[in-house]
């Protein structure tokens, strides 16, 4: 079956990333005889400029009755005083398709090992993933502002924990069977709930071992043992700001790809760094990241792992090659770094 497929090039790097993606995309189809449509749509503040909205409704219906949508990058400084923000449309793509469980990979590649912030022997057999829940706690609240106070309100129900817990167990259960869940329960009553919640579903996947950390110390463990973890999982707002600090580990963020499921729409797949709008346009920008979320949409929802794998190896590759983007120290283009990819693709 041909699989519809929407990309959402989006603002600054976006647009040149997306093209990257979309060109490995190809070859790896030719290799493996897959056949994909590509619907392209505006996103972020590229549709404020054409639709007055970051999320028009086209984008939206093609979204919804696509595959897989590919998401390269949104925002930019022009936009930040705009009436609906570049950002807003994002939150509403993922409430609008129920995409609950954000999924981000956190890998070292050997030959990038040195960039990291990190001592080499902290880094060394790091690879873990971070499980985030994406569509409730706080960022999906009642939010209040008054001139002299404010409130956000953080809310889980029973459901919405156990189902990402499952998404976390089920993984976990592939990989090296320990989840790590993260919460701040000696404070907040939806990290009572959260723990509790973890705790029953774990019942249900006896040969994965949970442990919990509080979130203050699970920031710390990250920067002095990062070999630790397998999979962490915990709610949306310190899934965001976890991710951040997990996804500077490897001294880059062109290099990490991130999946975003729902329980039965399509899932969206987009690099884990911003759209990066001083580099824009300058061929500078890193594909990596988007390349690898094309591998991932190709294993996740599409079942094609060998064709994942195959577009894995050839990114480890070019980084053995040393053909690096600036970010990694290196001098190759956006076109070139692709080139050599599907080179050894
Ligand atoms: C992310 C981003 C978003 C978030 C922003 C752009 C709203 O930081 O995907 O992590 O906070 O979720
Ligand atoms: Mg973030």
């Amino acid at each position: 079956m041909t699989k519809k497929i929407v990309a959402l090039a989006g603002d600054g790097i976006g647009p040149e990333i997306m093209a990257a993606g979309l060109e490995v995309l190809t070859a790896v189809a030719k290799k493996f005889s897959l056949t994909y449509q590509v619907e392209e749509r505006d996103f972020g503040g590229a549709a404020i400029d054409r639709h007055g909205h970051p999320l028009p409704a086209e984008t939206l219906t093609a979204c919804k009755g696509a595959h897989a949508i590919l998401l390269a990058a949104i925002g930019a400084p022009q936009y930040d005083e705009a009436h609906i923000r570049p950002e807003r449309g994002l939150l509403m793509l993922r409430q609008e398709l129920g995409l609950f469980a954000n999924i981000r990979p956190v890998k070292i590649f050997d030959p990038l090992r040195h960039l990291s912030p990190l001592k080499e022997e902290r880094i060394k057999g790091v690879d873990f993933v971070v499980v985030r829940e994406l569509t409730g706690g706080i960022y999906f609240g009642q939010h209040h502002l008054e001139d002299r106070r404010a409130e956000d309100i953080n809310a889980y129900s029973y459901e919405e924990i156990e189902r990402i817990a499952r998404q976390a167990f089920e993984i976990a259960s592939r990989r090296k069977k320990r989840v790590t869940s993260i919460d701040k329960q000696n404070v907040l009553a939806t990290s009572k709930l959260w723990r509790r919640v973890l705790i029953e579903v774990a019942k249900d996947y006896p040969d994965v071992q949970l442990d919990h950390q509080l979130v203050d110390s699970a920031a710390m463990l990250m920067i002095i043992d990062p070999a630790r973890f397998d999979v962490l999982v915990t709610e949306n707002l310190f899934g965001d700001i976890l991710s951040d600090e997990a996804s500077v580990l490897a001294g880059t963020l062109g290099v990490m790809p991130s999946a975003s499921h729902s329980e039965t729409g399509p899932s969206l797949y987009e690099p884990i760094h911003g759209s990066a709008p001083d580099i824009a346009g300058q061929g500078l920008a890193n594909p990596v990241s988007m390349i690898l979320s094309v591998a991932m949409m190709l294993r996740e929802s599409f079942d094609q792992g060998a064709a994942a794998e195959a577009v894995e190896i050839a990114v480890e590759q070019t980084f053995a090659q040393g053909i690096l983007t600036r970010d990694l120290g290196g001098s190759a283009s956006t076109t070139e770094m692709t080139e050599a990819i599907i080179r050894n693709l």
